[in-house]
């Protein structure tokens, strides 16, 4: 059966966590409180607006809808200008092997993630031509764990979810990519996503042998 894989974004291909934990930190300490990297942690494949809820909650703040649309694009545009020079030395090590794997093997690739700035992440760091297909937070409804996302992309590639593998670093990611019935790999923390069919500290653990195995399967 024909194969397809599905990699996440944040954290996966690059290490933007980091640059949304900035953000996210400014419009904390402007309204008053701190953002731990612990309580990071709980945003990662976690939607924007989810985001600045859970925020709100670490602060015990309310807000009425105009402040939060508003916090929401002030947050968005600390995000665009910590980005901004983003390049191909920030994608994670042995991403590029694994994905040029597939390519020269004629598999169907997508991007998978909850972000509504993938695509311009991807131009940037020169991954683009890589996908043939980008379902991301302009795309979808429902966020992760809900599988849409992941069910999303395997349609667009043509290609059976059973049949799909998904790289994940985020136990909501893991989840969706769970209940879609495909291969989860997590990349990051085995004792945080357990839940993975299998587990890699990152790509560089990954071999192509391991990859050809997963396309033959
Ligand atoms: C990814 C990240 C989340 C982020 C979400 C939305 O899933 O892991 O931390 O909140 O995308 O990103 P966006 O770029 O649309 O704000
Ligand atoms: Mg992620």
């Amino acid at each position: 059966m024909k194969k397809g894989f599905i990699f996440d974004l944040d954290g996966v291909i690059v290490d933007t966590a980091k640059y949304h934990y900035l953000a996210w930190k400014k419009l904390a300490n402007e309204l008053g409180f701190e953002f731990t990297k612990e309580q990071n942690e709980l945003f990662k494949g976690v939607s924007r607006k989810r985001c600045l809820e859970i925020l709100l909650e670490i602060g015990k703040r309310e807000a009425t809808q105009k402040e939060f649309d508003t916090w929401m694009v002030e947050k968005n545009v600390d995000y665009l200008k910590y980005i901004e020079n983003m390049d191909a030395s920030e994608i994670l090590p042995d991403v590029t092997k694994v994905l040029s794997f597939l390519k020269e093997q004629n598999i169907p690739i997508a991007l998978g993630s909850a972000s509504k700035n993938a695509q311009p992440i991807l131009e940037k760091v020169g991954l683009l031509h890589y996908f043939d297909a980008i379902v991301d937070g302009n795309n979808v409804t429902k966020a992760k764990p809900d599988p849409e996302v992941f069910l999303l992309a395997a349609k667009q590639l043509g290609v059976n979810a059973a049949d799909c593998v998904v790289f994940e670093d985020a136990v909501a990611g893991v989840e969706a990519a769970n209940a879609a019935k495909m291969i989860s790999i997590g990349i990051g923390d085995q004792k945080i996503l357990s839940e993975a069919v299998h587990n890699f500290n990152d790509f560089t653990e990954i071999s192509t042998d391991f990859i050809q195995e997963l396309i033959d399967k």
